[in-house]
């Protein structure tokens, strides 16, 4: 599409509340009407697809590869993430505030899918990066996630990937999510990668993203780069490891369980953890989605 596609905020997403279980009425339109900068960097992913990772080798980008900086305040008071305040309290007067008072450039982070974006990011062409994860994996990751701030309390990893494939839903939607964006990948305000590709070659990524904003890292801050988004430094890493998050923790008995953030970091480590049925009827489910969306999950990693 090359116009914002104006039709698609009828089509599903605006119903789906619970996809943001967002108590805020005005939020979609708060978002869809809130100002973006040209020279905005916008990440955007379905949950636990590297999302944290993508956001700091960014802001290293985008700030001059200044690593004393980067360990000096926490990614999400760097990057805020667009839609939390929307979904975790009720002040929409607030909510938009981590991100209005960002300096410039500023880098943002969101869940939201395409149609629920600012309709200016269309108008402005301010810079998309997608990063898009197998599925399972991010389930499996977001199982974990949840056990440890308090949403999947007393649930088994069957029990919550089973929810993850029921009909009804919103997991099954990562599809429609990426999918979009898979469609936008060639337009130049946008650069599509995945988790698998960030494993399997970061520095390729990196290059690409300098060229795709425009900027150059010397081969030291390439090597210092590599080591700094490392799975065994950003694990250790106080800045990245949403510790935040915590302290929005409700559940009283959540924070007898918790995960570290940065966790295990593989890819198809959900074979380690789910049965074969599991994974086949995943496929299936996952399979008929990606047909629908005349895509493939070869395409979309
Ligand atoms: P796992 O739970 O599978 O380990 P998000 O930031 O979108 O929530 O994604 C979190 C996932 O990215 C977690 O996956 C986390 O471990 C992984 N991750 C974060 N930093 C990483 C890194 N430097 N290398 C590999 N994986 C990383």
């Amino acid at each position: 599409p090359k116009s914002y596609p104006v039709n698609l905020i009828d089509k599903n997403w605006t119903e789906r509340k619970l996809y943001f279980r967002s108590p805020a009425k005005s939020f979609p339109e708060m978002i869809h009407n809130m100002e973006v900068l040209e020279d905005d960097v916008w990440v955007i992913t379905n949950p636990k697809s590297g999302t944290t990772w993508m956001q700091e080798l960014l802001w290293l980008l985008l700030n001059d590869c200044n690593f004393e900086a980067a360990l000096s305040k926490h990614l999400e008071l760097r990057s805020p993430f667009l839609e939390y305040d929307f979904v975790m309290h009720t002040d929409e007067q607030r909510a938009l505030k981590p991100v209005q008072e960002l300096p410039s450039p500023r880098l943002i982070k969101s869940h939201l899918p395409l149609a629920l974006l600012p309709a200016q990011l269309w108008q402005k062409k301010a810079k998309v990066v997608y990063v898009f994860r197998n599925p399972k994996d991010a389930w499996v990751s977001g199982y974990y996630h949840g056990v440890t701030i308090g949403f999947n309390y007393g649930l088994t990893l069957e029990q919550f990937f089973n929810g993850c494939l029921d009909g009804e839903n919103i997991k099954l939607e990562s599809i429609e999510h990426a999918a979009e964006f898979y469609q936008l990948r060639n337009e130049p305000w946008v650069y599509y990668t995945s988790f698998e590709r960030m494993k399997l070659d970061l520095r390729a990524v990196i290059e690409e993203l300098c060229q795709f904003l425009d900027k150059t890292v010397t081969e030291q801050q390439m090597e210092r780069l590599l080591k700094h988004l490392s799975f065994e430094e950003m694990k250790k890493n106080p800045t990245t490891n949403h510790n935040w998050e915590l302290a929005d923790v409700k559940h009283e008995n959540a924070l007898k369980t918790v995960y570290n953030f940065v966790r295990s970091g593989k890819v198809n480590g959900y074979k380690d953890e789910l049965t074969t049925e599991q994974i086949e009827r995943a496929d299936r489910l996952i399979e008929k989605r990606l047909q629908s969306n005349k895509v493939t999950l070869k395409e979309l990693l």
